[in-house]
């Protein structure tokens, strides 16, 4: 199989997963609406990375994928409302996402806060069901320790945290330098996919040396998937990306791009990926998939 079929296998197995666990609007009379604007926001697509590197690390540390599965729905659904609240007018304001209309521009801004509410609640229900599936002592230990990793990196400490910078920077360019644009960066993106890299690990009972450097992996990870989003969104595809490219520049924001220009941007994304890379290579277990697609997310073009 080539590694476009790998992934394409991949992206399904992680829908599959994911689909799951989803609730059924006709299950829950009155609250439609908000069911189908949250089914809406998580089926329309995506490149669903997050999971997929959960799965990915669970395999690589011999882990099972029964105990798996709730958090990888869990993490795509937190990563689906953080898209959902990122696109609403007070924050992005944009039309465009996965290849459809936002949820708000879709179902009403109302009706998109109350999705992403609900998608970030059901989430943390969902990564729950894992106590059920746990069949040791030790596993039980690994999912209350994986479900402290969701938690924190979603909230004031990781993904929250780096989307309030975010927006104070727009407010105040003037201010915003290198360690700001850093910041925001590891915030608001590396530490999802964090949570993607150390959860399948701690489930999968990874030694403690491996799970430290699987978390550099995923800051540098990260740091280089934004500023290759910061590029796209200057150089991009609207109908290959699936969001109207210019977002930032409307939005006045500060970007890797606008901070050294588009050469020394791309050179940085290569940089931080030859670095994860490297540390990689240095893990006690291995996985050339998922080798192969951190190093596709460099010239990756949505
Ligand atoms: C978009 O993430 C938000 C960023 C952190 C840049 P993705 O590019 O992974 O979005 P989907 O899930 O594939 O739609
Ligand atoms: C957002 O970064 C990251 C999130 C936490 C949602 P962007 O605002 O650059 O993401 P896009 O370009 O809208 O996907
Ligand atoms: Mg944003
Ligand atoms: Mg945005
Ligand atoms: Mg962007």
């Amino acid at each position: 199989m080539s590694f476009k079929e790998e992934t394409a296998a991949r992206t399904a197995e992680c829908e599959s997963i994911i689909s799951e666990f989803l609730p059924r609007r006709e299950d829950f009379p009155y609250m439609e609406r908000v069911i189908e604007a949250m089914n809406y926001s998580v089926l329309a697509g995506g490149k669903r990375l997050r999971p997929m590197f959960i799965l990915e690390t669970c395999r690589m540390y011999g882990g099972r994928v029964e105990l798996a599965a709730p958090f990888m729905a869990a993490l795509e659904m937190i990563h689906t409302y953080s898209l959902v609240h990122d696109d609403l007018p007070a924050m992005d304001n944009d039309l465009y996402r996965r290849g459809m209309l936002t949820t708000h521009a879709r179902f009403g801004e109302g009706m998109a806060v109350l999705a992403g509410d609900g998608l970030l609640n059901l989430a943390y229900e969902t990564a729950a069901l894992a106590f059920d599936r746990a069949r040791t002592p030790e596993e039980t230990k690994a999912v209350i320790r994986a479900l402290k990793v969701l938690s924190r990196n979603a909230g004031i400490y990781g993904m929250v945290g780096g989307q309030c910078a975010d927006l104070t920077a727009e407010k105040h360019p003037e201010r915003t330098d290198r360690e700001t644009l850093l910041f925001i960066h590891r915030n608001k993106t590396s530490a999802l996919i964090d949570s993607g890299f150390a959860i399948g690990a701690i489930l999968a009972g990874a030694p403690e040396e491996d799970i430290k450097s699987l978390d550099k992996i995923a800051e540098n990870t990260g740091v280089a998937f934004q500023i290759q989003d910061d590029i796209l969104d200057v150089t991009g595809d609207s109908a290959v990306l699936g969001k109207q490219v210019g977002s930032d520049e409307k939005d006045g924001k500060v970007t890797w791009v606008t901070m050294y220009g588009l050469e020394k941007a791309a050179a940085d994304v290569r940089a931080l990926t030859e670095e994860a890379l490297t540390l990689f290579d240095g893990l006690s277990a291995g996985n050339d998939f998922l080798r192969q697609l951190i190093l596709s997310l460099v010239n990756r073009n949505s």
